[in-house]
Parts: C-alpha cells; structure tokens; sequence
C-alpha cells in the first residue's frame, strides 16, 4: 500500500505546524496524487477533484458564494472536491493532512464572512453541492437530508409529502442546511417549535480519521457539539435526521409597515413589552430600513411588522387587537394560506409563484456586497435609545441597511441554556440583527458601509446583553474577535467564543479535545484544541510518524 507509506521526520512535522507553504506547487499535486490512489473511494473520485486549471474551476468556486465582498478574494482553495459519497470526504480528510492542506467545508455558502470557502493558508474546499439526497418518512415525522440540502429544497420535499408538516428553520430558502443546522438555524417557527438544531435527533459526521459516526458512535458530547457549536470544527456532517413539526392547513401571515409619522416608535416601545409573552403561535417580527417619506420628501424609517400565525386569520385579529391594539392591524391585511405558501410568502415571492421556486439555488434579489452582526436584548430598548437609532438611516451608507428585530419567548424559554451550545434562551425579548448591503465595488465602499454598521453597533451597546455582550454564531462576525493562524490559546479564543456560546463554550473547547485535539478542523472562528502547543507538537510527531498504520476508515455508507 503505497499510499500509506509517507514517512514524515521530526523536522518535516515542525515545518507542518508552522510554515505551510503557500507556494508548494507539489503538495496539491500530491494532495491529488493521494486522492487518486486512495484506496477506500467507491465511485470514481476524477470527476469531482478541481484543480485551479481546470475550466470549470471557477464556476465551481463561484456558485455557491453568496457575498460579493469573498467573490475575487485573493486567497481561493487550490483545490475544490464535490464528493458524490462518504469515501470521497474520507479521502479528501486524509490527504490533506498529509500533504499540509487545511480543508473549509461549504454546504449553502452563506457564512456572512465567507469562512466555508476563503482562507489565509493553502487549503482545500469540501463543497457539498452533490450531496443533497432528502428522505421523507410521513409515518415517523422524520427526514434524512444530506448537508448539501438547502432549506428550500427541504421544505419543497416535506410540501410534496403533506402540508400539515413543517420543518423550523431560515427564512431565505437558498441556506444551506450543512451550516444552518450546526449554528442554530432560526425562523418563524422558533417561538413555537425552537431552532432547527433543537429538531435534530441524529446525525452521520466523518471526523478527522476519516471514520464515519453516527449518534451513537459520535458520543454525546459530539452529537451535543455540532447542534448549535457549529460542524467545522469537528469534521464534515454528512446528513442530519429530523424531526418535524406539526403546523394546521390553514396558517396567516401579514407583512404591515409603519412610518415614524405613524408612530412606529411607540408601537415598538408596546412591541417591546408583549412580543416574547404572546401565544406560541404567533410571531411578529420587526424589519426597519430606510425610506422617502410620501408626505414632505424627507427620509424617514419603516418598520415592517411581518407575521406567521399558526391558525385562522379569525383568530389571529382579536389576538394582536388585544395585545398590540397600537398596530391597528385590518382583517384585509392578514392572509391565509398554506405553511409553505407562508414560506414562499416571507422569502418574498409574493407574485403566486409554484413551490419549485424553492429548489432555485439562486437568491431572489441577486448577490451584493454585505456586512451584517447581532445582539440579544433582555431589557426593552427606551424610546430614547430607539430614536437615537433612526438617524443612522439617513446616513448614505444606509440605502440598503437594516435592523430586524426577531422575538424571543416560547419554546425558547423552556430550553436550558445548557441543552445545545447556543445558550441565549430564556430572559431573551428578542434578538438583533443589523445588516448592509451595497453594490458598489472597491476598498472605499465597504469601508464607508463597515464603518456604519459598526457605528450603529458602537451606539446599541448600552442597551443590549452585556458581559459579555453576545452574538449569533449563524450571523458570523469576524469583528468580535478571531484565532490566530495557527495555535491560539484557550483565552484568546474565549473573547468570541462567549460572546457565541456563553458558559459553553468551556464544553465546546473539551468536545474539540477528544475529537480533534491536533486541531486539524479549524478557522477563524473554530473551537480551540485544550492540548497545549508543546503537547501538540509532540503529539503531532507521534501521530504522523504512526500514519503508516493507520486505521481503515469505517466505512459503511450514508442511508440516504
Ligand atoms: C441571505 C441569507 C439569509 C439568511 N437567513 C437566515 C435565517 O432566516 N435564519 C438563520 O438562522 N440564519 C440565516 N442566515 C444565516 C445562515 O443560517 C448561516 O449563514 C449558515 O451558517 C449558512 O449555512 P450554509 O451551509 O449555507 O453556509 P456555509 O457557508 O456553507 O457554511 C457556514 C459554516 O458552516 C460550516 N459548514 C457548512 N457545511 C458544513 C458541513 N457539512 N459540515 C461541517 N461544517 C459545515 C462552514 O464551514 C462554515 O463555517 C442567512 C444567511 C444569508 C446569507
Ligand atoms: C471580480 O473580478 C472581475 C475581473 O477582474 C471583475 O470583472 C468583477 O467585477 C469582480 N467582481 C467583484 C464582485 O468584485
Ligand atoms: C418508522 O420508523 C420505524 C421504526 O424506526 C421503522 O421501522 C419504519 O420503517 C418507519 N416507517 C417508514 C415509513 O419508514
Ligand atoms: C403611539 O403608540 C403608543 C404606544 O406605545 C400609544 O400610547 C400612543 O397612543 C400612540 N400614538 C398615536 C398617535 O397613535
Ligand atoms: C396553537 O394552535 C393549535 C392549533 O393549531 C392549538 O391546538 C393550540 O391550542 C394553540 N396554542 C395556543 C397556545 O393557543
Ligand atoms: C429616495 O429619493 C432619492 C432622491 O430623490 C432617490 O435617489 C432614492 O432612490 C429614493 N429612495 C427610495 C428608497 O425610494
Ligand atoms: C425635513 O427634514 C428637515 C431636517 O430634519 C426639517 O428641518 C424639515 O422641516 C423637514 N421637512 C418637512 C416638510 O417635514
Ligand atoms: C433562479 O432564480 C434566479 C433569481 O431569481 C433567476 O434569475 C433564475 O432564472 C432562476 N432559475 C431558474 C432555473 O428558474
Ligand atoms: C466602536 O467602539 C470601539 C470600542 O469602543 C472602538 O474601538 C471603535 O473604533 C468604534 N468603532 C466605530 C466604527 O466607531
Ligand atoms: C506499524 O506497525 C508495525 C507492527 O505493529 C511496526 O513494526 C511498524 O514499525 C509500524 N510502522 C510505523 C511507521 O510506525
């Protein structure tokens, strides 16, 4: 067995751990090399390995990228694998390893800062795009889906078997469900059902020995890591197995906007007070952007009240006339329909579209360029603090920005804050998310709209969650700190990583330890190894110097 017969000195694993070698023209040929001759593959592996000279690289590359600002980024991967198979994710695992490639692993390509598919040292993307096989069992209420799966293509699939089922998760259906799941995934469905993560009862991951595990042979400490702690630093989720929900046939939905001048601040100070307290079926979510005022021509702010209610609209009116009268809701401006004409409905294909407008990979508007961060609020924002906010719209950068204010309460008050990683549960009134996108290319432009939103973010701070102050993995935020290229101790991984995971984040770093103390899964963001750097060095001696016996991978297939 050739392939197996790398032999690595002290000296060569020291130049691994430190000076990856961002010219070494050989080792991604090697690297391919070893794919070819890996001896586990079971379909051909030719077919899915794109080396930068090959035509279709590009395109490839491309495809999935869902933010302008990564779109030429310098650093692309020298290879990318589309595996059709599990064997394929294995090899792609072991070759890097030996020939000092990191890998990024991509599934819908939505990481707000394009971690799944731009890195600082030579690498490798793992694209999921051909494994997107979903397997709908009515009888059980559950659903096998590949990680490549996009949320769309997820809830066409369920529409197609019933419409009394439901799946919670995103609201733009071109997320992919490899990303969304592992960092928590939050819709319309959460006040009543949670977030996706919280819906998933197993999962098929290949770790960084190329073994393939389930939740059984994952342990559950990994099966608990990956429901929210995000998959890339723990190896490649294949699939996830769901559970799903029930929703009636009849759902309603409204979607009603209110001007300064017609009081918006005030019906958000009583949204504020109700929106976490209100019956489980009922959401309403708060979208602000900028707009010319019809009156005078000047700029004013829009707040769009936008609503799922899982009943009648006969039913859904008296409610929100009794908690949130200020809104003045109309019964001509409530709808009813079916849930995933719901879907369709707030993803904003509102033209009578069918539901295969769920399978376009495709986003509705196109591609811009975006910048987007997060918070949590426990306390209601004061009408000060809100009107303080506004002026930000004026400002030029904000043509296209905004704040979405999402409420908490319900199930996500029942779930401990220990019971995923993503401990913001109960105490939360709702969570923030504030984002930018621009069209306009070049350094000057996104450094005009980062600096807006970080402004808006400078000014939020006294009234959001503090110590730390916290953030939502899946609206990843480079800006609340980083790791280092290479070793970063525990404490200065802690400065995000609380801010993600708050306490969990010490059980994170001790899940990473057992399943990939050599830090071989790692990123900007990912969870650090709690091996010390000389421990590892060691280790890592004593691992690559033990590669000629490695194990075969386990190897037995994905079920769907
Ligand atoms: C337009 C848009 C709308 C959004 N709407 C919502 C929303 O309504 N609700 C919400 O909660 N979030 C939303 N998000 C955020 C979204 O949930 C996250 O960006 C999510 O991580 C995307 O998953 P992905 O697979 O598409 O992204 P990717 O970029 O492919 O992956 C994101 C991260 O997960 C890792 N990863 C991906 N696949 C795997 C895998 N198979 N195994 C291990 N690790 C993996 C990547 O390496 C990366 O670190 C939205 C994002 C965008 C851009
Ligand atoms: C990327 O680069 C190409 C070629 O230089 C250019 O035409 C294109 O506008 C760039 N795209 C973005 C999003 O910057
Ligand atoms: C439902 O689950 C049971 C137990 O796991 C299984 O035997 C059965 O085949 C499942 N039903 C379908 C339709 O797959
Ligand atoms: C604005 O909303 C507040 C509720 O916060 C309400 O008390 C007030 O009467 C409303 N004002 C108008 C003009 O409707
Ligand atoms: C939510 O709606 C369902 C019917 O779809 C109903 O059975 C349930 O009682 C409602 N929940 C609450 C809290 O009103
Ligand atoms: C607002 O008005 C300005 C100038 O009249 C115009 O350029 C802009 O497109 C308008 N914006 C919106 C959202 O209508
Ligand atoms: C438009 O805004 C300016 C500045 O805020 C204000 O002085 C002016 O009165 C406003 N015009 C109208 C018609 O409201
Ligand atoms: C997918 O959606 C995009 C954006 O809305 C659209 O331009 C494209 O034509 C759609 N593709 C298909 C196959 O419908
Ligand atoms: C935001 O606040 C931080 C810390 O106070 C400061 O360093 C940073 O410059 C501020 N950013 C902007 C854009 O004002
Ligand atoms: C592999 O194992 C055999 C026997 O167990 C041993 O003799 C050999 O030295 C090992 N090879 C390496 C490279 O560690």
């Amino acid at each position: 067995m050739k392939y197996l017969s790398s032999y690595f000195t002290f000296a060569t694993t020291i130049v691994l751990l430190f000076s990856f070698d961002p010219s070494s023209a050989d080792s991604h040929e090697k690297f391919v090399q070893c794919l070819y001759n890996y001896p586990y593959v079971t379909n051909s592996i030719s077919s899915v390995v794109y080396t930068q000279t090959n035509s279709l690289y590009s395109s490839v590359l491309d495809v999935s990228i869902q933010n302008l600002r990564f779109f030429n980024a310098t650093s692309k991967p020298v290879v990318i694998v589309t595996p059709l198979d599990v064997s394929h994710i294995q090899a792609t695992i072991i070759c890097s390893q030996r020939h000092g490639l990191q890998i990024r692993i991509r599934s819908g390509g939505h990481d707000y800062e394009g971690l799944s598919y731009v890195a600082e040292v030579p690498f490798v993307v793992v694209d999921l795009i051909n494994l997107r096989g979903i397997e709908v069992d009515v009888e059980n209420s559950t659903v096998w889906v590949q990680a490549g799966a996009t949320v769309g293509e997820l809830y066409y699939r369920i529409s197609q078997r019933s419409n009394t089922l439901a799946f919670p998760a995103g609201i733009c259906p071109t997320v992919g469900v490899g990303g969304h799941l592992s960092g928590g995934g939050y819709g319309f469905l959460m006040r009543k059902y949670g977030l996706s993560a919280d819906n998933v009862i197993d999962a098929l991951i290949v770790d960084v020995n190329g073994n393939l595990l389930d939740k059984e042979t994952m342990g559950e400490d990994l099966f608990w890591a990956i429901r929210g702690g995000g998959g890339a630093s723990f190896g490649v989720i294949v699939a996830w197995k769901i559970r799903l929900v029930s929703v009636p046939s009849t759902v309603t939905v409204f979607q009603v906007a209110r001007t300064l001048e017609e009081n918006a601040t005030g019906i958000i100070h009583k949204w504020q007070r109700v929106a976490n307290n209100l019956n489980k079926n009922l959401t309403i979510r708060i979208n602000f952007w900028r707009l010319n005022s019809s009156k005078n021509g000047n700029l004013t702010v829009q707040a769009q009240f936008e609503s799922l209610y899982l009943g009648p609209a006969d039913d859904l009116i008296p409610l929100v006339q009794k908690r949130l009268p200020e809104l003045g809701l109309l019964r001509e401006e409530c709808i009813e329909m079916s849930w995933i004409e719901s879907i369709l409905f707030m993803a904003g294909f509102t033209n009578g579209e069918s539901t295969d407008v769920l399978l376009n990979r495709t986003q509705l508007n196109g591609l811009s360029f975006f910048k987007a961060k997060s918070d949590y609020v426990r306390d209601p924002i004061p009408d000060v603090g809100l009107e303080g906010l506004w002026p930000f719209f004026y400002e030029d950068e904000a043509e296209h920005g905004y704040v979405q204010f999402t409420p908490y309460g319900g199930r996500m008050d029942e779930i401990s804050e220990s019971e995923t990683p993503i401990p913001h549960r109960s105490g939360y009134i709702f969570h923030i998310q504030y984002g930018v996108n621009w069209q306009e290319k070049g350094d000057a432009a996104e450094q005009r709209h980062l600096n807006w939103i970080r402004r808006m973010y400078n000014y939020t701070e006294p009234y959001v969650s503090k110590s730390p102050r916290s953030a939502y993995l899946n609206y990843r935020d480079l800006d609340i700190g980083i790791n280092n290229n290479g070793y970063t101790s525990f404490s200065q991984a802690s400065i995000w990583g609380t801010k993600y995971f708050g306490n969990n984040f010490n059980r994170l770093a001790r899940v990473k330890t057992r399943v990939d103390p050599r830090n071989f899964f790692r990123n900007e963001q990912s969870i650090p190894s709690l091996v010390g750097l000389f421990t590892r060095m060691v280790q890592i001696y004593g691992e690559f110097t033990k590669l000629g016996n490695a194990s075969v991978p386990n190897n037995h297939n994905t079920s769907s």
